[in-house]
């Protein structure tokens, strides 16, 4: 029985108050319907920058009633400590998920990606700090790897950052571990590398790669590789990452105050991935026969990526459950139901 089957056989007998920031984005909506169908309590935090109601409305269906009535929503803003601190009010476990993705929107706008991801981040540690949570888990993230080249990743060499994005990342595991130091205060952060699935938004010019192309696919509409498409990622399924933040939440003293790679330990490079998309496609009916477009590589980019995943395994008894292939079979059906 590993760690993750025995958490969820427990859980739903000793529910407990979840507080989910970013809960109308893509992986805290994901976050909410795995904890509302174990019967817990959530209470969700968003000001819908680049997350959606839909999102909500979609988890509503896929749970009871009353599971649902476990669920309070706040609209309100991380930047704002006030609606910090109300969210953190009575709150068990911290999963702090709300932030502005992308490489790109980072460069192009730093001061409202670092307003949202430094001063955002702070106010809540202050906020759960004072709320004396039991745990505080959040979303850190892979491009704190930055220009190290190694592979595979191993949590404790990196390099310097490459966008803006990273940095603001890089600065939550600095500003998680000196409140450790200097409050007690102990948290876990889950640097995710490139995370797919259900609800991850095909929309818009920051759109994340597999979300983008299956869209793109699916509406007969061209696809661009940055590059000469080896860049390679360790695509990670959604479920996966569920696992990871119910584990950490839940983890022992011990295993606070650490960060952790939340992937699979496969690389997979831009070319084969739009081969992979194809095929799926192909199998729920809806072929697409064109080519690749091939244009520049994106600034900010880091070339190879992919985790070691054996801290997480031997400290947190994560055990993957999906390879990108499953996970892209598990997500198809949804982005052919819910796209165009
Ligand atoms: N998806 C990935 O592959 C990936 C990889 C590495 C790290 N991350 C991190 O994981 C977290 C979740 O990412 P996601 O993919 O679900 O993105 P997402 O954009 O779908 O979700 C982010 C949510 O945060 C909310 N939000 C943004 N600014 C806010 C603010 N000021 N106040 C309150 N809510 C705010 C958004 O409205 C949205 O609902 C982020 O911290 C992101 O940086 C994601």
């Amino acid at each position: 029985m590993t760690a993750y089957s025995q958490l969820l056989e427990t859980l739903p007998a000793s529910p407990k108050t979840w507080l989910i920031t970013g809960v109308a984005g893509f992986i805290g909506s994901n976050l909410l319907e795995h904890l509302l169908k174990l019967n817990q309590r959530v209470v969700g935090l968003d000001n819908f920058a680049t997350g959606h109601q839909h999102n909500l409305d979609e988890v509503q269906q896929l749970v009871t009633p009353e599971q649902w009535a476990g669920f309070s929503f706040i609209e309100g803003d991380i930047r704002n400590l006030d609606d910090c601190h109300q969210a953190c009010a009575g709150v068990d476990y911290v999963l702090h998920q709300a932030a502005l993705g992308s490489v790109p929107r980072s460069i192009n706008d730093p001061i409202t990606t670092n307003g949202t991801n430094i001063s955002g981040f702070l106010n809540m540690l202050v906020a759960a700090r004072d709320a004396k949570v039991k745990s505080f888990t959040y979303a850190a993230s892979s491009s704190t790897y930055g220009d190290h080249p190694a592979l595979p990743k191993v949590e404790e060499n990196i390099g310097k950052p490459l966008s803006p994005y990273a940095v603001t990342k890089y600065v939550n595991e600095l500003y998680a571990d000196v409140f450790a130091k200097t409050y007690g205060f102990n948290t876990i952060g889950l640097r995710y590398f490139n995370v797919f699935g259900k609800r991850q938004d095909p929309n818009g010019a920051y759109a994340a790669v597999i979300p983008k192309w299956t869209a793109s696919m699916i509406q007969g509409e061209e696809v661009f590789i940055n590059g000469d498409g080896e860049t390679s990622r360790d695509f990670c399924f959604i479920e996966n990452t569920v696992q990871m933040n119910l584990l950490a939440a839940t983890a022992p003293s011990d295993a606070k105050n650490e960060v952790y790679n939340v992937a699979v330990g496969d690389r997979t490079t831009l070319n084969d991935l739009f081969h992979a998309l194809q095929s799926a496609l192909a199998e729920n009916g809806k072929p697409y026969e064109a080519r690749a477009v091939y244009r520049d590589f994106r600034a900010g980019d880091v070339r190879h990526s992919q985790a070691d995943i054996g801290k997480a395994v031997s400290k947190l008894g994560y055990a993957p459950q999906y390879r990108i292939m499953d996970g892209i079979a598990k997500a198809m059906p949804w982005y052919i139901e819910n796209v165009g």
